[in-house]
């Protein structure tokens, strides 16, 4: 099944198609296996459910995939192999848990980080010269900024630097950074490719067969693998990704569009638009735009946090990719407080758009000053 459609792909893939066996992957609740068997430890070995859900992302990512039990712990792996003195690139503001991760390293003297613009595409070639891990993460968390991936993944490097791309806010529908060169790509499965909000999850996947045995025997020693019950929820979400992005991405544009007219709208953020400073990028090599964007609203901070309490149908909660739409205003976070106060991050749903726009209208007209 090596030449289907990703959308064929995601539906069809890691199933056992063995006579007499369930169609779908049942979760397998197993620590403990009879021996003599290649399966000995689910903390080692996993189970034909974390197995199932690794064939589908890997498969949609074009590498071989490792499901860990949330989306740090798979960051964790690929940063924690670095050794005491690497030098490793980020994002000016990466995912909040990321730069805790990195601050951390940095202030017990492990690592040297460099900070970079994402949207400096000659500042990330020239560190791939001189560092030993460049962690992009496209699109990214809260500006929605896309780095030029084919440019930075693809460019001249240090021996025995890796490029890993956090790719959770694009999906493999979107773009796969295996294909331009990237070592590694990791997603927070607790998002778009689980999509329901009701588990917790993470991948690595790798083309590289000696990176992928070491970030495995990593996943093992930090007993980090992905647990049973989330692996099968993960993969019966991860059946609709598909419908659920075309929906949703089809939603992001009409409203990214509308909300750019709104007269209580200072400014949004959605690489579809070509307003947005990465459009072009984008453009250029994404199949999609994606389903986050970001809005800043007229007014104080406060009023943006009121139009997230007053919305009814779109969920005021901090996470994203679910087929509900969520929001939330973002400099209100810790350690985001560079973010415009204005700022709301909109993940967008598989609603009905007219309702999703009625009710942000809504939520824009009972708060205005
Ligand atoms: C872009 C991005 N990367 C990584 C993570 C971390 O994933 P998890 O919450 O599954 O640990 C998140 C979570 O919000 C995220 O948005």
């Amino acid at each position: 099944m090596t030449d289907l459609t990703p959308s064929s792909w995601v539906v069809s893939a890691g199933r056992s198609r063995r006579p007499g066996e369930p169609l779908n992957v049942a979760p397998v609740l197993a620590s403990n296996f009879y021996l003599p068997s290649d399966r000995i430890y689910t903390r080692g070995e996993g189970t034909t459910t974390s197995e199932a859900f690794e064939e589908v992302v890997g498969g949609l990512e074009g590498g071989r995939a490792l499901a860990f039990s949330s989306g740090m712990a798979a960051v964790a792996a690929v940063l924690h192999r670095l050794p005491v003195g690497a030098v490793l690139a980020v994002p000016e503001d990466p995912y909040h848990g990321v730069a805790g991760l990195c601050e951390e390293g940095e202030a017990q003297g492990r690592w040297t980080v460099l900070r970079l613009d994402l949207a400096d595409t000659a500042a990330w070639i020239e560190a791939a010269t001189t560092a030993d891990l460049l962690w992009l993460e496209s699109p990214a968390n809260p500006l929605i900024t896309v780095a030029d991936l084919p440019a930075i993944c693809g460019a001249p490097r240090k021996p025995g630097t890796i490029v890993a791309v956090d790719s959770t806010f694009a999906t493999p529908l979107v773009q796969r950074p295996l294909d331009f060169g990237a070592d590694v790509v990791m997603h927070s499965a607790t998002k778009f490719l689980g999509g329901h909000s009701d588990l917790l999850g993470g991948l690595l996947v790798t083309r590289d067969i000696e990176l992928h045995e070491e970030l495995d025997h990593r996943r093992k020693l930090t007993g980090a693998i992905i647990g049973a019950m989330e692996a099968f929820l993960a993969t019966r979400g991860v059946r609709t990704l598909a419908l659920r992005m075309d929906r949703a991405q089809h939603n992001a544009m009409i409203l990214a569009e509308r909300l750019e007219g709104h007269p209580e709208i200072s400014r949004v953020r959605y690489p579809g638009l070509p307003s947005h400073d990465t459009h072009e990028v984008a453009r250029s090599f994404m199949t999609g735009y994606g389903a986050m964007m970001s809005f800043e609203t007229a007014g104080t901070g406060e009023r943006a946090g009121k139009v997230c309490e007053v919305a009814e149908l779109i969920n005021h909660a901090t996470s994203l990719g679910g087929i509900e739409s969520t929001m939330e205003r973002r400099a209100v976070i810790p350690g985001q407080e560079t973010i415009p106060p204005t700022l709301i991050r909109f993940s967008v749903g598989c609603e009905d758009v007219e309702d999703l726009w009625a009710d942000l209208d809504r939520a824009l007209r009972v708060t205005r000053g």
